[in-house]
């Protein structure tokens, strides 16, 4: 097959969606809308996510806070969360105006969101600014399931999650299972 090459771009998918949540000093939450997100360590757990300093709200928060949630959205929340991703913390109180219910987070001032089924609370352990963005690495300090989500094991179910990908500006489903983790090695 011919290769069609492209010029140089952050072309990478399926990648997260996630809305972040986060508390100012003035005690105001806010939600950002965040796709430049992932996993940078086992042990200790490292997320991060990666913010632009102009134009977002919740930067100054999370710089000054140095704290945020990760929230999983599941497909019902999709539309949440390119809202949360298209108006502003300066302008718009994104919680009642998503109608989305902030519920106390163990570790951290910045709220979960209770519809998100997953919510990961990340204390900042460092800020590296690389160009557009700065990448804020956080260590997860708790991690929340909504209980509904997990089944009789205590394990997530996916297929009551329903968890979704931002892949190429559209958000899509994750498909149909095509193995687990170690199955190239299992006989069958
Ligand atoms: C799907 C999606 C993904 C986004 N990913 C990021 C991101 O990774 N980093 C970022 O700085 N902004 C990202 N944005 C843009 C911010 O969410 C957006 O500018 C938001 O309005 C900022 O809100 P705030 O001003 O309340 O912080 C994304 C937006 C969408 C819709």
């Amino acid at each position: 097959m011919k290769k069609v090459i492209k010029k140089p771009s952050t072309t990478l998918f399926p990648i997260p969606a996630v809305m972040v949540s986060c508390k100012g000093p003035s005690g105001k939450a806010n939600i950002v809308t965040i796709a430049w997100t992932g996993v940078m360590n086992s042990d200790p757990p490292l997320l991060y996510i990666g913010l632009r300093p102009e134009g977002r709200h919740s930067y100054g928060i999370i710089k000054e806070s140095m704290e945020y949630v990760i929230n999983i959205p599941g497909a019902r929340q999709a539309k949440l969360v390119d809202y949360c991703g298209m108006v502003s913390g300066k302008d718009v109180d994104k919680f009642e105006a998503a109608g989305l219910t902030p519920v106390p987070a163990s570790q951290v001032q910045a709220p979960l969101i209770a519809e998100c089924p997953v919510n990961i609370e990340c204390r900042v352990t460092q800020v590296l600014p690389l160009g557009s963005h700065d990448v804020f690495i956080g260590e997860v300090l708790a991690v929340h399931y909504n209980e509904d989500v997990l089944d009789e094991k205590g394990r997530p179910d996916l297929d009551k999650i329903q968890p979704y990908g931002f892949c190429a500006n559209e958000y899509r489903l994750m498909g149909d299972k095509v193995g687990f983790f170690g199955y190239s090695k299992k006989k069958d």
